[in-house]
């Protein structure tokens, strides 16, 4: 069977154009979950679906080494971390950092978060409107530096967070936007070095247990403590993305204002809010796909695979599959009530297995957060949503509302 290809010489600024929605587009028009294009000027096979996603986190025949793109690299993941191991290297690292996401800890982030927020409330009572994606991003830095041993601090608050959002915000943009990811991840580096360093030197007192420490101390299968940089991109790996969180909570607070029943459905119970929360993480775009290489030729369903090619698995479009999920876009919380976890189904932090594979190491956080920031929006506070632009385009990645969810006449309420 010869696969469908997309005919453009080069798609780079198609992709870029057409955003969350490239993949899923040609796949509709060549009827097919897979089709092969050129992007950054290399030939890459795009995927979506579950049987797509199955074969996507066969290790034995797609590895990560290399499947990053540099630019991604530069900004977003950093050189060294899990993301880009296989194999044992990266069994051990992803052991390393399961381990700090135990049930409890996961509480314990989630309660500092909390915590953050109900102190934050009275200021907003008293002050005009306020953007709740810039409000959310800088109380979860506090939380996550407080949980992860971290010192910082007020002063720094606002800096090191515009920092991991720059972080976040570079990888797929073009001139200025990039360029801060890049600035941000040099100095966010070298902060997450120099802190690595006093903590081994007996400068800095860690928790034991916290990131900070569990990183500095932790040494790889052959007994080496990581190297300083890739210690601090590790300990990036835990910063980042938990502030990352703040574009769900925003998408959850969009959810509620547009779907104004939901409150109600939330306020029933801690499975109506996780029903909610797993539907905002399914519906809205954040991680348009992931990357990785063939490690051995192989054929597919009657296509080839060959040795080295990039392969792009798109989450988005496979959490919008037709074939999954019935009215894919719509937003019905209900559809989680009973539904049989499937791995290969709902990937919006990735696929497969935690520990054995390269699903997201934080999910359970985000799930967490995400809950206790419902159940504050629906429970501690009640607020208005001033005109604004809240159009999220699927053609900005990562999206988000543009004007980061103003809220105003904050009243406190529990
Ligand atoms: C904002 C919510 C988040 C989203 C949308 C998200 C998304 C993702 C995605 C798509 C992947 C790649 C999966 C793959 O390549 O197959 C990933 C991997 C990863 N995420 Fe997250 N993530 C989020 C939050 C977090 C948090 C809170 C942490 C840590 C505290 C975290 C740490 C990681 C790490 C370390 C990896 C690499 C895993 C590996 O390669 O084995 N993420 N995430």
């Amino acid at each position: 069977m010869s696969t469908p290809a997309d005919r453009s010489p080069d798609s780079t600024l198609a992709y870029l154009r057409e955003g969350y929605r490239f993949i899923s587009t040609r796949c509709e028009r060549y009827g097919s979950d897979i089709f092969t294009t050129r992007l950054l000027l290399e030939p890459t096979i795009c995927l979506r679906g579950r049987p797509a996603a199955m074969l996507f986190y066969d290790t034995e025949r797609f590895q990560r080494a290399g499947a990053m793109p540099k630019r991604g690299q530069r900004t977003l993941t950093g050189v060294g971390g899990m993301q880009g191991l296989d194999g044992p290297p990266h069994a051990d690292r992803k052991a390393m950092f399961m381990s700090l996401m135990t049930p409890s800890a996961v509480r314990h982030l989630g309660q500092l978060f909390e915590d953050e927020w109900r102190a934050r409330i009275p200021a907003w009572e008293r002050s005009g409107p306020v953007v709740l994606f810039d409000e959310v991003g800088r109380m979860l830095t506090r939380a996550v530096c407080a949980w992860a041993g971290v010192p910082l601090a007020e002063r720094e608050v606002a800096r090191r967070t515009g920092d991991l959002h720059a972080m976040i915000d570079a990888p797929v943009a073009l001139g200025p936007r990039h360029w801060r990811g890049r600035l941000a991840r040099r100095r966010g580096e070298h902060w997450a070095g120099d802190l690595v360093e006093r903590v081994r030197r007996g400068a800095l007192p860690a928790p034991a247990g916290g990131a900070l420490r569990v990183i500095a101390e932790h040494r790889d299968g052959g007994g080496r403590p990581l190297p300083r940089r890739v210690a601090a991109v590790e300990l990036l790996n835990v910063l980042r993305p938990t502030v990352a969180v703040d574009r769900l909570v925003v998408f959850a607070a969009l959810a509620l204002h547009d779907h104004p029943h939901c409150r109600d459905h939330v306020r029933s119970g801690e499975d109506a809010t996780e029903q909610f929360v797993q539907e905002v993480r399914r519906y809205y775009p954040f991680f348009p796909v992931t990357a990785a290489r063939v490690r051995r030729s192989f054929d597919w369903q009657g296509h080839h695979f060959p040795q080295g090619r990039r392969v792009l698995l798109d989450l988005y479009g496979t959490n919008h599959h037709p074939k999954l999920w019935p009215e894919p876009e719509r937003f019905r919380p209900e559809r989680f009530a009973g539904w049989p976890v499937d791995p290969y189904a709902f990937v919006p932090q990735g696929g497969g297995e935690h520990l054995g594979g390269h699903r997201c190491a934080g999910e359970w956080s985000t799930i967490e957060l995400m809950k206790r920031a419902v159940t504050l929006l629906t429970t501690a506070l009640r607020y208005d949503v001033p005109p604004q632009d809240l159009a999220v385009s699927l053609r900005r990645m990562p999206a988000r509302p543009p004007s980061g969810f103003l809220i105003s006449d904050v009243r406190r309420t529990g």
